[in-house]
């Protein structure tokens, strides 16, 4: 390939951000640099998301905007990434021929190929069980904080979600080459690691599981914080537990997917836990870690969601009091079990419902920030923005802002002089 620059366009999650990373570090090995436009591009990647219908939707409009570039310049080529790329595949080829190469989720590496134009292929959607072992360079996004990936994959089947069917059965990465990317990252002055996997707490390699592992993590040195995404609240034991509390860089937040309040609806989705069950393991976290932050995900209108069902979602929001949500409608995707239940609730209700969630959960967020007015948080600062404003997180994953100019990287306590419902307003106290 001739050209040198790329513009890449990332939708969904965390994981998707930093394969993008990934992505970017192989472009640059070979030489390219980012550009912000398409219209400046020699190659326009897409990694794209399968979750809910409208990041798919938003990535196809995204893909027909820049039709008229390849007119303009058949030279020009297009890689679709992703999610959608691994469960359509050729089908999106067929429809949107100007595609040059579909690449799955376990293949990025394929690109290093196709830029050394060693391939005649145009679709990577083969499932690749050695992802795990592979390594590939990251142009990271951050200089402060990094996500590190220690598992691919998921095995859990929830009705609702795609993710098996693009990410593909889980593996975990060897604990060797998940140290060895952390010791390089404290080496090079990241303060923070987020790890990341589907469900991070059935990580193993070998006798070593998640809490080993987070233990092994906390003697790196230069790395001040560790935080992971996801946990499933079935494989939540006491053992993490504790390795949250005694390991001092394990930050005190957990994000912990409830997904619906009632028995009835969990079983459908095949959550494989009851409510009271997942109430009890936030009883556990709050009576080992008191300040803990717990952050969750809701899905309404999931189909035969009547509304004594949806009444006892709203009344778990009111019994845990998480510190914040993210809150969905029900997206029916193609090929998953809750596409094809009967019971689908029409779009009114779903728009109905999250109105209502959201409120009830703004409301409980807002009180919650509010009883930190006044007293002293750790904070790192990620940021710092043009009003002279810095910008960093607690330990419990609050956002706060400093108006002083601090330089990120240091971690400094911070008093809480104001609470909104999305940040907290904080400034220095003389140490
Ligand atoms: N429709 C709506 N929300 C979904 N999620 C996953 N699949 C769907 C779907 N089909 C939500 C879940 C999950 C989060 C990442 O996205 O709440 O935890
Ligand atoms: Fe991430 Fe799931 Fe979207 Fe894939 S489908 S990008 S795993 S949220």
């Amino acid at each position: 390939m001739k050209g040198r620059a790329v513009y890449i366009k990332t939708f969904g999650c965390q994981m998707n951000e930093h394969d993008t990373e990934r992505m970017l570090g192989i472009f640059e090995s070979k030489g390219f640099i980012e550009v912000e436009e398409p219209k400046k591009a020699d190659i326009v990647v897409f990694n794209t998301c399968a979750i809910r219908q409208k990041a798919e939707q938003k990535f196809l409009s995204s893909l027909g905007r820049i039709k008229h570039l390849k007119k303009k310049n058949p030279e020009l080529k297009i890689i679709v990434a992703g999610c959608v790329a691994q469960l359509q595949g050729e089908k999106l080829l067929d429809r949107v021929p100007y595609i040059d190469y579909i690449i799955g989720p376990d293949n990025i590496h394929m690109i290093e190929n196709i830029l050394e134009n060693q391939i005649s292929n145009k679709i990577f959607t083969d499932e690749n069980p050695l992802v795990a072992n592979i390594k590939i360079p990251a142009k990271r996004m951050h200089h402060v904080k990094a996500w590190v990936n220690i598992m691919y994959g998921c095995n859990n089947y929830c009705a609702y979600c795609v993710v098996p069917y693009t990410r593909g059965r889980e593996r975990s990465r060897p604990v060797e080459s998940i140290l060895e990317e952390i010791r390089l990252l404290g080496e090079s002055g990241f303060k923070e690691i987020t790890l990341l996997g589907q469900n991070v707490n059935s990580y193993r390699d070998g006798d070593i599981d998640f809490p080993s592992l987070l233990e092994k993590i906390n003697e790196i040195k230069g790395i001040e914080r560790i935080r992971f995404v996801t946990s499933h609240p079935k494989d939540l034991s006491k053992r993490l537990i504790n390795a949250i509390k005694y390991c001092d860089k394990v930050c005190e937040h957990i994000h912990l997917p409830l997904q619906a309040g009632s028995n009835k609806i969990l079983k459908l989705m095949n959550r494989k836990y009851t409510y009271e069950e997942y109430f009890e393991k936030i009883c556990w976290l709050r009576e080992a870690i008191p300040d803990i932050s717990i952050t969750s995900d809701i899905i309404v209108g999931f189909p035969q969601e009547q509304d004594e069902d949806f009444e006892k979602t709203i009344n778990a929001l009111k019994e845990i009091q998480f510190d914040g949500i993210f809150a969905f409608k029900f997206s029916p995707r193609t090929g998953t079990v809750a596409a094809k239940l009967d019971g689908q609730i029409s779009e009114e209700v779903k728009s109905q419902r999250l109105t209502e969630i959201l409120k009830l959960q703004d409301k409980i967020t807002e009180r919650k920030n509010k009883l930190l007015e006044g007293t002293i948080q750790e904070v790192l600062i990620e940021d710092k923005d043009e009003e002279e404003y810095s910008t960093g997180r607690t330990r419990t994953n609050k956002i706060v802002k400093i108006a002083s100019d601090i330089g990120t990287g240091k971690i400094i306590n911070v008093k809480i002089i104001k609470a909104h419902r999305h940040s907290l307003e904080g400034e220095i106290i003389k140490q």
